[in-house]
């Protein structure tokens, strides 16, 4: 039997195991999946261990899509570019390689839209937004991006790993401006975990200025299937 599992922290709101789970038996595949949950401060200890351990595979979710990345023997390269990888492949010859299909399933849902996209907020910073950008500046005629974040130094540091990538527009501004900025978007996206888990009843920005009829709202978050940031923009769009 081949064995799998979703590294992170915490992994209570993970639907993975059931969705993996179910895909295994559908397809009559002798592979079993699990919930590998790892506290930040046990990362590097737990992973080392894994290494040790039978397994063919992973996906990574938060907070430990940048931290695997030195314990990969391979990356595929849009990783390095991306700075995150959210699935390990354990090769034939026990070597760990990493995969990012965060940017492509990021697109996927809005490929229809994606020639109207000119402008979009941002919200979080961390290895989701990354592979989010990415996904816009790839496949997107994008020319401006506005990043907002709890923590300002990693905004900033996300807009430079966006720029060494394509040189557009680029601002950062802090969550509690929002309401004040004098600016529509076509995108807006929430990449932080505000919205799930203890946070469900939160909504990572007050939309109230920034959108117009056409705007697509996007949460990455999945369960709940509709947060109260995308409750907010339906309600408005009514
Ligand atoms: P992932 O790899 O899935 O993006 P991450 O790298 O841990 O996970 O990033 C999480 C993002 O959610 C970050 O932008 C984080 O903001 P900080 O840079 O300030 O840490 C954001 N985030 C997490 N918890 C948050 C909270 N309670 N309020 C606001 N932002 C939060």
């Amino acid at each position: 039997m081949q064995h799998f599992g979703i590294i992170g922290y915490p992994l209570d709101h993970s639907f993975s195991p059931t969705i993996h789970n179910t895909a295994f038996e559908f397809y009559n595949i002798n592979a079993e999946y699990s919930k590998i949950e790892i506290e930040p401060d046990k990362f590097e200890e737990k992973i080392i261990s894994l290494k040790d351990e039978n397994w063919s595979g992973f996906n990574v979710t938060i907070p430990h899509k940048q931290h695997i990345i030195p314990y990969l023997d391979e990356l595929e390269p849009i990783c390095e570019r991306i700075g995150a990888v959210n699935t390990v492949k354990v090769e034939n010859n026990g070597k760990w390689k990493g995969y990012n299909t965060d940017y492509t399933g990021f697109i996927k849902p809005i490929e229809m839209e994606t020639g109207s996209l000119h402008n979009c907020l941002l919200i979080g910073a961390g290895g989701a937004a990354q592979a989010v950008g990415f996904g816009l500046l790839e496949y997107t005629p994008i020319h401006k991006i506005v990043v907002t974040n709890r923590t300002e130094i990693n905004g900033l540091h996300l807009i430079e790993k966006l720029k060494l990538f394509k040189e557009i527009e680029y601002i950062f501004i802090d969550p509690g401006d929002i309401g004040n900025m004098n600016e529509k978007f076509d995108l807006i996206v929430n990449t932080t975990s505000v919205g799930m888990g203890k946070l469900k009843d939160k909504s990572p920005v007050s939309l109230n200025a920034i959108w117009r009829k056409e705007t697509i709202v996007y949460d990455l978050i999945y369960n709940p299937g509709r947060t109260r940031f995308l409750m907010v923009a339906e309600n408005s769009c009514l």
